[in-house]
């Protein structure tokens, strides 16, 4: 059975009760750039939509069962983009960061980062790791948002980890295995995704989560990011609901 309920702020909350909800979600934001250049706009004001879009779906997922929201805004691969272009995204990271952090505090939210912020700049690391420790102890919802993130980046990071505490002798290599690894990872001791939803149309995971998400089902609408309502995020969750998640296993008769 299928309740379809209003909820807050007038969503339409679709809850299944014998499916298990998901409770880690994790989006691929991507479109932006695009929603601006259909309007002749610069892409920047894409992304600027598209961190208006952030707020709003941060302010609903708890009331759709989300307890993990994992965003992917910024790549590994994205440097490759104009200066203007991450200067301006890079800009855009730190003011979310500094206008929202009361919003966020407040409201109960967990955050935190994924990614190599080695290469990010010293002022954005600082509210990087500023707002993980204000926001500490809340645990209505956990944002993680990956910023220089590349599955295949980090995935070798935990391997240089790993070979260094090998070399130093406090670690056998008998003991490299799937947990010392995940554990070595930059979400170690995060819940793996149960959903990744992509937005804007494209149909590939472009090195997000690849170790996380392994398991993960998918979901792609052709909504571009700044489009991307909450309503549309409770429809993809009430169809998640129905799916038959096996991991390995035979089909339950
Ligand atoms: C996603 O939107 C945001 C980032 C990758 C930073 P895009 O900027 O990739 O938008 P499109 O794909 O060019 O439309
Ligand atoms: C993926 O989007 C990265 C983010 C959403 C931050 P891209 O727009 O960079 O991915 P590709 O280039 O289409 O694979
Ligand atoms: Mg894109």
């Amino acid at each position: 059975m299928t309740l379809r309920e209003p909820g807050p702020k007038g969503l339409i909350l679709a809850a299944t009760p014998s499916a298990t909800p998901p409770e880690h979600v994790a989006i691929i934001m991507d479109g932006n750039g695009r929603w601006a250049t259909n309007r002749g706009w610069p892409r920047l004001v894409g992304h600027r939509k598209g961190a208006e879009r952030v707020k709003e779906i941060v302010r609903c997922a708890p009331d759709l069962g989300i307890r993990w929201l994992t965003i992917y805004a910024f790549s590994t691969e994205n440097w490759k983009r104009s200066t203007e272009e991450v200067l301006g995204l890079m800009g855009l990271f730190s003011r979310y960061i500094e206008r929202e952090a009361d919003r966020l505090s407040a409201e109960g939210v967990r955050m935190r980062f994924i990614g190599d912020r080695t290469r990010l700049d010293a002022k954005l690391q600082r509210l990087m790791a500023s707002i993980e420790a204000r926001t500490e102890g809340n645990t209505r919802i956990n944002l993680t948002v990956a910023i220089n993130y590349g599955g295949r980046n980090e995935l070798a990071r935990a391997a240089r980890i790993l070979a260094q505490r090998v070399a130093d002798g406090t670690m056998s290599p008998d003991a490299v295995n799937e947990t010392t690894l995940a554990a070595a990872l930059d979400t170690g001791g995060l819940p793996d995704p149960d959903l990744v939803i992509r937005t804007s149309g494209e149909t590939r995971v472009s090195n997000f989560l690849p170790w996380q998400a392994a398991y993960a089902e998918y979901e792609f609408t052709p909504t571009l990011w700044p489009d991307f309502s909450p309503q549309e995020l409770a429809d993809i969750l009430a169809r998640f609901g129905g799916r038959d998640r096996r991991f390995g296993g035979a089909v339950a008769l």
